[in-house]
């Protein structure tokens, strides 16, 4: 009944744009590099669709697992099979590297860079495939900030106005490129990075290294993406950092009351929650084993993928457990008895938590999902666990904490009354700034001029340097007239 009223609302909204915007033609540009990522382009594909434009999901197939998948209910979808048999070896590569408890610089330099090369070389040699796309003359393209081959890709289909999204809280390299200021005294890296906004010495210089080490990896991806693009299209081809910075728009998928305060600037509008949740791997079996067979009183639901026969084995006679391969999972958060949620902490699955004001326990994995832990632990509604600090004391102990200390529930609740009551819901935000940028010609004067700027000029070292040595000028004049009045 709810979810009706919710679609009777937003149609009623909507109506408003049928009277001030013709339909566009918008394409949204989604390799299948996971489940999360192609749900979360449905989402915007079906949303812009209900916006009554002409909106297309374009899925290269990277990963064959993801051959036949696709969450759009209403968007058209197009595929492109068989681009890459790359993507799903370097997903089995990857895998060994995340069994590791800390993904290091040379593993990203070597791996990361690496990792998307193969998948994108077989695309640019075939991108004769997309020509139906070049020809659609679309609008607008939506792309996301994670394979570095996408801004390239959709360059080359001559698409006049580009937005990008940010499937995560803002990226090093993204507000690099964009020139936005992000200082790592107190902007936490976005990367296999446990930190949040307050630091201590230590953790200000991993923080530090973490940054900067994020740019330099993405920055070494996007030279080879050039490099293809240069050696199988054209000498000319514009550097990925120009196109990126470029956009008309940045949409991030996350939500400004949960995320810690940074500054941003007029291209980036928060839009989380729009997404859903996410898939979620197998947790350390024993710890959690023990701290379920630990608290009697209450009673758990499990999530696991349908192949996984151990896992439900490994509890058969814990008599407060459920294993479910699905759950509702908005339903459940919804729920009065819920009392807690223990996931990973990938963005969406964090914000679906945050928005019914259900305290957390995060386990993170990799990228983002560190710090989305130890953000959800500075705003008070939860805590994170590292996987290899954890054992079997610490999860039941933690796990006791949050559902003992009533604080938790608290600032939970109070947080999540903050989402439900923001001025505007991000469907709104991404059909009308979509709208807007598809009813002006250019988006210039959002461009920040810190881009335009030499490194001298930018950190002002040429003005500081008068304003000290101008003093000091005075100064010694005002010395050497004065030492010679006395003199005679
Ligand atoms: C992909 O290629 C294989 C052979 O290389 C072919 O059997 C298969 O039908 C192709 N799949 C699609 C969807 O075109
Ligand atoms: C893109 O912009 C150019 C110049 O502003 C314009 O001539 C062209 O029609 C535009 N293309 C589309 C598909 O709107
Ligand atoms: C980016 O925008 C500037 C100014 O609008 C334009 O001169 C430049 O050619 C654009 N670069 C790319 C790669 O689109
Ligand atoms: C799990 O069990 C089901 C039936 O109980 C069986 O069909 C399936 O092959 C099993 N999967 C694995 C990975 O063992
Ligand atoms: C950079 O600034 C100069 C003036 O200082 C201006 O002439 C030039 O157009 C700017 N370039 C871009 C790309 O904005």
């Amino acid at each position: 009944m709810r979810s009706c009223i919710l679609f009777c609302l937003s149609s009623l909204l909507l109506h408003d744009y049928f009277l001030v915007v013709d339909a566009a033609k918008i394409l949204v540009y989604c390799p299948s590099i996971s489940k999360s990522h192609v749900l979360l382009c449905s989402k915007y594909a079906d949303l812009l669709h209900n916006a009554a434009h002409d909106t297309v999901l374009f899925i290269p197939s990277y990963s064959s697992l993801l051959n036949d998948y696709d969450g759009a209910r209403h968007a058209k979808v197009w595929r492109l099979h068989n681009v890459t048999e790359a993507f799903d070896k370097e997903l089995d590569s990857l895998a060994n590297v995340m069994d590791d408890s800390h993904i290091g610089f040379i593993d990203r330099l070597t791996f990361d860079v690496d990792f998307w090369m193969e998948s994108c070389e077989d695309l640019v040699k075939q991108i004769h495939r997309l020509q139906h796309l070049k020809d659609y003359n679309f609008d607008l393209a939506i792309y996301n900030d994670i394979d570095p081959c996408s801004p390239a890709v959709v360059r080359w289909l001559n698409i006049n106005k580009t937005v990008l999204l940010s499937s995560e809280a803002i990226m090093d390299k993204i507000s690099w490129d964009l020139g936005l200021p992000t200082l790592p005294s107190y902007v936490p890296s976005v990367e296999e990075n446990p930190n949040h906004d307050r630091m201590s010495f230590i953790e200000r210089m991993s923080n530090v290294y973490k940054h900067f080490q994020s740019i330099v990896v993405h920055y070494l991806q996007e030279r080879r993406v050039l490099h293809l693009f240069r050696k199988y299209i054209s000498l000319d081809y514009p550097p990925i950092t120009e196109i990126i910075r470029n956009v008309s728009l940045v949409l991030v998928n996350s939500d400004e009351i949960f995320d810690l305060s940074r500054p941003y600037s007029q291209k980036f509008v928060y839009v989380g929650m729009i997404g859903s949740e996410k898939n979620n791997d197998v947790l350390p079996e024993l710890s959690i084993y023990n701290a379920i067979q630990n608290l009697p009183d209450y009673h758990f639901v499990i999530k696991t993928t349908p192949d996984d026969n151990s896992t439900a084995q490994l509890f058969a006679n814990c008599k407060n457990v459920d294993f479910v391969n699905w759950v509702p999972q908005s339903a459940i958060l919804k729920h009065k008895n819920l009392k807690l949620f223990v996931s990973h902490g990938g963005m969406n699955s964090v914000l679906e938590t945050m928005y019914y004001g259900v305290p957390m326990v995060i386990m993170p994995v990799f990228t983002d999902q560190f710090r989305n832990g130890k953000n959800v632990e500075r705003r008070g509604v939860g805590k994170v666990i590292l996987r290899h600090t954890v054992v079997t004391e610490t999860f039941y102990k933690v796990i006791k904490d949050v559902l003992n200390d009533e604080t938790y529930e608290k600032s939970a609740k109070r947080l999540s009354n903050m989402m439900k009551t923001r001025p505007f819901t991000p469907e709104e935000r991404v059909s009308k700034w979509i709208n807007f940028v598809l009813d002006h010609d250019t988006f210039d004067n959002f461009h920040l001029e810190s881009n335009n700027l030499s490194f001298i000029e930018h950190n002002q070292l040429d003005v500081f340097c008068v304003f000290i040595v101008l003093p000091l000028i005075t100064y010694y004049v005002f010395k050497r007239i004065l030492s010679n009045s006395y003199s005679k």
